[in-house]
């Protein structure tokens, strides 16, 4: 059976994604950090729906050094014995002006927005050679906008850093992202502000977590495409 681990799974987007691979007959590690009861709700609410698998929870701190990459690459707990596909997912969204950002805000979005993923996809190309990678970017990456700067710049990084894993690991690995728009309204907003931002789009709609997960899907099942960036947006990109 094939198992994917998903980080930041516990709620939101990431907890969509286990929900629909879950769904596909695939294995889900769970990986968390704050959220450890919405985490064991998800676990248990798959194990209920497929008792022939086990979605195990795993604790991380994405923003703490590289222990996490031990603990969600080499010691995945039993019997989970490999993974097939790695989604990075977990992420840290701050407001803060080019001018505004402090070292501290930076180094935090860095280090979860791109370290981490850097660090966990270069253990699951080292530790299994094969398999499908998707990075979770933003269809900020096409845009100058400063409102989230080091948030951004994370992303874009992480989407530079998709096509040259991309090109450095075929034919072993596929490294692809997905870029979404407004999906959900980050936690001190509300649904209004999420409308507002979506009806600046083309398609003037709020990205559905279906629609959001089926791109991750498609990437992870095709297996002739790699490097490969699709907008999940409404079409936001197109107006830069
Ligand atoms: N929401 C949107 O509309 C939208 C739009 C564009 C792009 N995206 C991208 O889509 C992805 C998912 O979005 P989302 O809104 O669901 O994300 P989110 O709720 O802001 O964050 C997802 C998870 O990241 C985990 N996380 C944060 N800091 C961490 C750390 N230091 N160590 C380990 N885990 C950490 C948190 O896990 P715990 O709760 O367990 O601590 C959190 O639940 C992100 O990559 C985001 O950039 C989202």
């Amino acid at each position: 059976m094939p198992t994917v681990l998903i980080t930041g799974a516990a709620k939101r987007v990431g907890k969509a994604l286990a929900e629909l691979f879950a769904a596909r007959d695939w294995e889900v590690v769970i990986h968390y950090n704050h959220s450890e009861e919405a985490a064991l709700d998800l676990s248990l609410g798959l194990q209920n729906k497929y008792p022939d698998r086990h979605f195990p929870i795993v604790r991380a701190d994405l923003s703490d050094g590289d222990k996490f990459v031990a603990l969600l690459m080499d010691k995945l707990p039993a019997p989970i014995k490999g993974l097939d596909a790695l989604i990075n997912c977990a992420s840290v969204f701050e407001p803060s002006s080019v001018a505004e950002t402090d070292y501290h805000l930076l180094r935090q979005q860095m280090a979860v927005n791109f370290e981490a993923p850097f660090m966990l996809m270069q253990a699951f190309y080292q530790l299994h050679g094969s398999g499908a990678i998707v990075n979770i970017l933003d269809t900020r990456i096409v845009n100058n906008s400063w409102s989230h700067a080091a948030y951004s710049l994370s992303k874009k990084a992480l989407m530079e850093l998709t096509r040259m894993a991309a090109l450095e690991w075929a034919p072993g690995v596929r490294v692809n992202g997905v870029a979404p728009g407004p999906v959900l309204p980050p936690p001190d907003k509300d649904a209004a502000h999420l409308k507002k931002v979506a009806a600046d789009t083309p398609l003037k709609k709020v990205v559905g977590l279906n629609d959001l997960a089926e791109s991750v899907w498609f990437l992870i099942a095709n297996s002739a495409i790699t490097g490969q960036i699709i907008f999940c947006d409404s079409g936001a990109h197109l107006k830069g």
